[in-house]
């Protein structure tokens, strides 16, 4: 969809399909003065009539000569917020007022935003959230649906009228223009069935990203074996899909600057290897490399928008199968750093690649940081339901520049703790550590367990594994792969170089 700003245009003589008017609850003013008698007189009926009160999320549709105009409520003027923003916005492009019916144009008419100093100071302006929402909410995955005859044309252009003049327009329509496409190029990958999204796949589409800034290095079994990546390794023995170990670099910054590395599990089917998973649910497995997709989603905005500092991207993508070669529970293997792992469940897979990504990080790239992004551990939901990432790291400074990102882009983290005592929980018998803890506290034993991979560069995780797909639909996100973790890490990587 082409966002444009226009100014100094009049509401009469705007051309688009539909005109987007939004409310806020009994208001009283008249922000609309500019528009024809007939639509005026329209809007003043439903609002003596009670028809339309400006509730939050509340839509009604008017007709007129020159066409179709939506009234939004955004609810009560003290209570917005920029997510109570997205969602409104995310009700109105989704509704289908703007769907089918030859729909092609709309125009947003940001006026109350500005009369009511709505989010003023934010680090976006109000009308920027509520476009946000609305892309966000747009998205769909069409790839395995044959095309119907008489699809309706879906929006392409949206024009926003009356914007604020923040300074920050510049960087608003960046975001809405780079990092929102990386989020839906995020979750078509997530949504692709594995059959089709297959570690060979995956590391084609890092290929694509390559360019100017930005190289990308493919390693096979051959080369992660050179590299002493068992633990890694031993996650794909059981599969016929090769393994693809993906490295992305992107140079932005000085040459000389420490990277941020971006380390993102990356496990195109999770069947659970001998540890076989129940039926029940396996198909979901596919969404085992949001992580992965999330980190290229990353990489593709930061190169788009040039940003001045230099990223690494690692993706170890493997399947986990059960095949006639696969790892057995009770094996031990040794990992890129040389530590020993005893594998008792063969469905604690993602802390065994992640190790080894980990690992191969911090000794080719002495990164400034690392951030990890892994669907890891079902205990995660069971914590947080679905509406957080765990987080967890070894650098409070780092975790509390998440939390910012966290809150500007509502992509909601949580830290959980780190405890020493955790290390008890991971003593193997025969190796140095063994790759599931106990019963209780399968959360941060997950993450206890690639802290020890890490050492002393500072470094989150976050554990997407409750967030990256949703089962129905969230106020404007569809069902399916979500995107999380590309606007948080966007947010925090902006933040970062200012
Ligand atoms: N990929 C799963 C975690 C997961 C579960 C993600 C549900 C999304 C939804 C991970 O590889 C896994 O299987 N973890 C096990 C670990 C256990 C064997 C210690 C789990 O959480 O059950
Ligand atoms: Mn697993
Ligand atoms: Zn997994």
């Amino acid at each position: 969809m082409e966002i444009r700003i226009v100014e100094n245009i009049s509401l009469t003589d705007i051309k688009a399909d539909v005109l987007i008017l939004p409310f806020t609850e009994d208001y009283k003013g008249s922000v609309y003065a500019g528009l024809d008698d007939e639509t005026a007189g329209l809007i003043k009926h439903v609002l003596d009539t009670k028809e339309f009160t400006g509730k939050h999320t509340e839509l009604t549709l008017l007709h007129t000569k020159t066409g179709r105009v939506v009234l939004v409520g955004l609810g009560k003027a003290e209570q917005l917020t920029a997510e109570r923003l997205r969602r409104v916005g995310g009700k109105v492009f989704i509704s289908k007022y703007l769907k089918g019916h030859e729909v092609i144009s709309a125009a947003l008419s940001a006026a109350i935003f500005k009369e009511l100093r709505i989010l003023d100071g934010a680090q976006h302006s109000a009308a920027f959230y509520f476009v946000e929402g609305g892309v966000l909410s747009s998205y769909e995955f069409r790839r395995y649906k044959r095309p119907e005859k008489d699809q309706p044309q879906s929006l392409k252009t949206l024009t926003v009228l009356d914007a604020a003049q923040s300074d920050n327009s510049a960087d608003s329509m960046k975001w809405l223009d780079t990092v929102i496409p990386a989020v839906s190029f995020a979750r078509d990958l997530v949504n692709t069935p594995s059959s089709d999204m297959t570690p060979t796949i995956l590391a084609e589409t890092a290929k694509s990203l390559s360019g100017k800034l930005v190289k990308v290095n493919i390693l096979d079994a051959w080369d992660a074996k050179k590299e002493g990546m068992w633990s890694y390794l031993s996650v794909s023995k059981g599969s016929a899909e090769p393994p693809k170990f993906i490295v992305i670099e992107y140079y932005g910054g000085p040459v000389k600057m420490p990277p941020v590395a971006i380390i993102g599990k990356s496990i195109t089917f999770d069947s659970g290897g001998l540890s076989l998973k129940p039926a029940d649910g396996m198909e979901k497995m596919k969404y085992d490399m949001a992580g992965g997709a999330a980190a290229l989603g990353i990489i593709k905005a930061a190169s788009e928008l040039s940003l001045d500092i230099n990223l690494v991207a690692v993706l170890p993508a493997t399947e986990n199968m059960p095949g006639g070669n696969a790892t057995r529970p009770g094996d031990v293997v040794t990992a890129i750093t040389g530590k020993t792992i005893e594998i008792l469940n063969t469905d604690a897979e993602g802390r065994l690649v992640l190790a080894d990504a980990i690992g191969y990080a911090i000794k080719h790239y002495k990164p400034a940081v690392i951030i990890d992004m892994a669907t890891l551990t079902g205990a995660c939901s069971i914590a947080l339901g679905n509406e957080a990432i765990a987080m967890m790291g070894n650098n409070e400074a780092l975790m509390d520049e998440l939390k910012k990102a966290s809150k500007e882009t509502y992509e909601r983290v949580w830290q959980m703790p780190l405890y020493e005592e955790y290390k008890d929980y991971l003593k193997s018998d025969i190796a140095d550590i063994k790759n599931i803890g106990g019963r209780t506290g399968g959360l941060v034993t997950a993450a206890y367990f690639l802290s020890e991979f890490v050492t002393d560069t500072p470094w989150v995780h976050l554990d997407i594994a409750s967030t990256a797909f949703a089962d129905k639909d969230k106020p404007y996100i569809r069902k399916g792969a979500t995107g999380i973790g590309v606007r948080l890490i966007m947010n925090y990587l902006l933040n970062r170089h200012d």
